[in-house]
């Protein structure tokens, strides 16, 4: 069964002009883009986003970050696909990631670490929701 995951190109990577570098390494990944937008967050939006971390010792400064500069929000399609854009993404902190991953590629630090990936189906859902309407989905 196809399924989907949920991704942001976060600002550092979007400010580097590393937008279409990592796109190619999602479609080149098997993966299909249901739905695509560049959206910069206010800091109650990114706040609302990763209020699961609220009480980790990064969540402010990981609000600030993320409010800070335009993001690329998308939802992908492919088998599998929470796990296999977990592969595909590597470590959260890219000291740890594996080559050929876009966090080894582009990431600068645990923080900066270039994209997002949901970590489970009912967060893809979630967070896909949270950017996009039924009708921006395709
Ligand atoms: P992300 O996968 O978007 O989920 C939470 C984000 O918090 C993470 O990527 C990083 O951008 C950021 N972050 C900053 N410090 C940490 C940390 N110590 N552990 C996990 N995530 C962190």
């Amino acid at each position: 069964a196809t399924n989907r995951t949920f991704t942001m190109i976060k600002p550092d990577a979007v400010q580097d002009n590393h937008i279409g570098g990592i796109l190619s390494m999602i479609e080149a990944g098997g993966f299909r883009i249901v739905a695509l937008k560049k959206v910069q967050l206010t800091p109650e939006r990114a706040g609302q986003f990763y209020e699961v971390h609220k009480e980790r010792p990064f969540y402010q400064d990981l609000v600030k970050y993320m409010s800070s500069g335009p993001i690329v929000a998308a939802i992908l399609e492919k088998d599998n696909a929470v796990a296999d854009f977990r592969t595909l993404i590597g470590a959260t902190n890219p000291a740890n990631a594996e080559e050929g991953t876009i966090r080894k590629k582009y990431a600068k630090s645990i923080e900066a670490n270039a994209v997002h990936g949901s970590d489970s189906d009912e967060n893809a859902q979630i967070e896909g929701d949270f950017y996009f309407p039924a009708n921006e989905q395709f």
